[in-house]
């Protein structure tokens, strides 16, 4: 493989740093060189350096000058959920109308219409459908994703699920982290009791057996399923290896934030409605909070009152932050409530709605989120070392991918020194 040589980034974003999650003002050191280049060997980063040292180093490499934009590290997506049939338009267009997720799902919309239509597609439909998805993300300027089953909810239709991902895998230029999340909602066709136990006996050891996942994820809400249910599977999941992420206190504040903090898992999602107690609680576990402002922005019920029952809001990211957690950003991409690709958008909304700085917001989307993958050794960062996943931007400044929104401003993108 010919070494590489991309040369005069405005800013190389570097994200160099402890092995180890950021914290604190951690989050806002994003080790930038200007006019940086960095020199790629056999698809990892070599060196990292002022462009004038990198090329007088570059010997053969193959020059490639970035003209001046903006260089980091590709974006890790550390939730979501790529693969599903179908839309949701009709519930998109309900909630224009004033209608809440949890209204909208009784009514025949919600997970359970997304189950139907991803039952009904073979597993070769389900990948060509999920394929033009990871353009998406790429042209977002993401290169690792984790992505979560869920809209099977039969033994069958799960296993699909999570073999479209392994497939998506190996045939696109993303790495694609899996997650099992058979325990996303209960299928109309069986009790609460009965699907539980599915999940535990038949399930997870089978997903276990043949390595379709890393982690196991359960969405512990009323209505879906409760702190009891989500202690059962998750210990569950665990004693067969697989490691832990959770939907929690999304819509209610269960005690989410303590189970999560209680079974040492790697990540608690949402936490929309955790409080200073659930907040400390992940402290002590050191759990990393997974922050998915697109599926508030999507449900657009902030601005409607308090009381009307199950409304989103923004979590609490400064308090997470002041409380020294290793806060991540990620998509929740997904048909319902959160239907973009973007993690620049993501970075918009966690700057505009809850006052993060684009530097914790790169920093959370970055290295933090890498780590939330158990991948924080080999991606995250641009250091030497590491795989050379790459995205450039066509701006000169790094809190420009913030700010400005509703454009794209990716240039190239480049998976272990190759552009794609
Ligand atoms: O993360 N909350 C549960 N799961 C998804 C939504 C899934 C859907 O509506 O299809 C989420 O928001
Ligand atoms: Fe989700």
């Amino acid at each position: 493989m010919k070494s590489l040589a991309l040369l005069h980034a405005s800013q190389l974003v570097t994200l160099s740093g402890p092995n180890r999650p950021r914290v604190g003002n951690e989050l806002t050191e994003l080790g930038i060189i200007r006019d940086g280049g960095i020199l790629i060997r056999d698809g990892k980063v070599d060196i990292v350096g002022p462009s004038d040292e990198i090329e007088k180093d570059a010997g053969d490499a193959e020059i490639v000058d970035l003209g001046g934009r903006v260089a980091l590290p590709g974006f890790v997506d550390a939730h979501t959920h790529l693969v599903f049939g179908g839309n949701r338009l009709d519930d998109f267009e309900r909630r224009a109308r004033g209608e809440t997720y949890e209204q909208i799902a009784k009514a025949g919309g919600g997970i359970w219409s997304t189950v139907e239509k991803t039952r009904a597609a073979s597993e070769d439909e389900l990948f060509a459908e999920t394929k033009k998805r990871t353009d998406w993300l790429l042209k977002c300027g993401t290169t690792t994703l984790e992505a979560k089953s869920g809209y099977g909810l039969t033994l069958e239709h799960e296993l699909k699920i999570l073999h479209v991902i392994r497939r998506l895998n190996e045939e696109t230029p993303l790495e694609i982290v899996p997650t099992f999340l058979g325990a996303h909602a209960v299928p109309r066709e069986t009790s609460p009791e009965k699907y539980v136990d599915l999940v535990i006996s038949e399930m997870l050891p089978r997903v276990a057996k043949e390595k379709l996942a890393e982690f196991c994820d359960v969405f512990c809400e009323r209505g879906y399923f409760d702190i009891e249910q989500s202690r059962k599977i998750l210990n569950a999941a665990k004693k067969l290896g697989l490691k832990l992420r959770g939907h929690v206190d999304q819509l209610s504040n269960s005690g989410g934030a303590q189970l999560m903090a209680e079974l040492g898992a790697t990540t608690a999602d949402h936490l929309e409605k955790t409080d200073e107690q659930g907040i400390a609680a992940l402290k002590s576990a050191n759990v990393q909070p997974v922050l998915l402002p697109g599926s508030v922005y999507a449900l657009g019920s902030t601005h409607l009152r308090q009381g009307s029952g199950g409304q989103a809001s923004y979590p609490l990211a400064r308090e997470m932050i002041e409380a020294e957690l290793a806060v991540v950003l990620a998509t929740d991409f997904n048909p319902g409530s959160s239907p973009t690709p973007s993690m620049p958008m993501v970075l918009s909304l966690a700057c505009t709605q809850m006052k993060m700085s684009p530097a914790e917001a790169i920093a959370a989307a970055t290295i933090n989120a890498a780590y939330s993958l158990d991948r924080g050794d080999t991606i995250g960062s641009l250091e030497p070392g590491k795989i050379a996943n790459i995205s450039v931007f066509d701006c000169t400044d790094y809190r420009e991918i913030a700010y400005w929104f509703g454009i794209s401003q990716t240039h190239s993108v480049y998976v272990s020194g190759r552009p794609v």
